[in-house]
């Protein structure tokens, strides 16, 4: 069984046909023992319906997990894809910061990696796979390359910060993992590139760094501000957003989970700070719909 199966399994909904593909490829996989007939039986139904993502109604199910990882990769081909990915994904983008970037992920590229002991993350497990859905709709293979380079990775929670200053929803609702860094699979010095995630709503109050700061969202939308107390303003997925050292920034999560590249270019080391603002409550309970509006 080679990737091209897994690839057609995973094929963005609405191309024409893409349903009988999709089932085509379970089929396969069933047959070869691994798709589960439940999840089968998902993509079955799916088949006539080219528009509808096969993920929503497996996840509806408790099926998502089933999915097969591909199976030609050791962990360090999925990690050097993922590499590649983000590499792509960032060649992509216009704005300051993604060249020093992409020339850190090109020094990492030629090092032996160094595998990280896994580190789970409650907040992955619930929410990676709602934003993937997301992010295969129009980058499938950097989606892809995320969901089988995500369990090989070292989940953390940002501990710098005060619990009652950054508040609970935060402290217990995001989960960063490092892809090239100081204790990273690729390593690198005083540099920091990798994944972040932060739950549906959650509110990243105000905050800053010395480390300059690339953040390049793979789902959207949700709202920034760049100063306590600013307005709020809604962004898109993968419109990138870059911070000067200790430029004040806020997130406020919508509907989909907050995933993202994150990229620190040096002073990795220096903590963050929480900056404080009166208006906490009402970003904590302000709702973004999914067409970016606000309830
Ligand atoms: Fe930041």
């Amino acid at each position: 069984m080679d990737d091209a199966v897994l690839a057609q399994l995973m094929l963005p909904p609405g191309l024409p046909g893409s349903g009988r593909l999709r089932y085509a490829a379970a089929m396969q996989l069933n047959r070869a023992g691994r798709l589960s007939p439940e999840a089968l039986e998902v993509f079955r139904i799916c088949s006539p319906r080219d528009g509808e993502d096969p993920m929503i109604l497996l996840g509806q199910r408790g099926l998502a997990r089933e999915l097969p990882a591909p199976s030609a990769s050791s962990p360090e081909q999925s990690l050097h894809a993922l590499l590649d990915e983000v590499d792509v994904y960032l060649s992509g983008l216009a704005g300051p910061g993604t060249g020093e970037l992409r020339a850190g992920l090109a020094m990492a590229r030629g090092k032996p990696i160094s595998l990280p002991k896994p580190q789970k993350s409650a907040v992955v497990d619930a929410h990676l796979q709602q934003a993937l859905v997301q992010l295969r709709a129009t980058h499938p293979s950097l989606a892809l390359a995320i969901a089988a380079a995500a369990p090989l990775l070292k989940w953390v929670t940002y501990d710098a910060y005060p619990a009652e200053l950054i508040g609970e929803s935060f402290r217990t609702g995001h989960a960063f993992a490092s892809l090239v860094g100081e204790e990273a699979p690729f390593r690198a010095e005083d540099f920091d590139i990798g994944l972040f995630l932060i739950a549906p709503h959650v509110l990243y109050r105000d905050h800053n760094h010395a480390a300059p700061e690339l953040y390049a969202p793979l789902t959207g939308p949700h709202g920034w501000r760049f100063g306590p107390d600013a307005s709020l303003v809604i962004k898109p997925a993968h419109e990138p957003v870059w911070n000067d050292p200790f430029a004040p920034h806020l997130t406020k999560v919508g509907p989909v989970p907050f995933l993202c590249l994150f990229g620190w270019t040096r002073d990795v080391m220096q903590p963050a700070t929480v900056l404080p603002a009166t208006d906490w409550p009402q970003l904590e309970s302000l709702r973004i719909t999914p067409t970016g509006t606000f309830e």
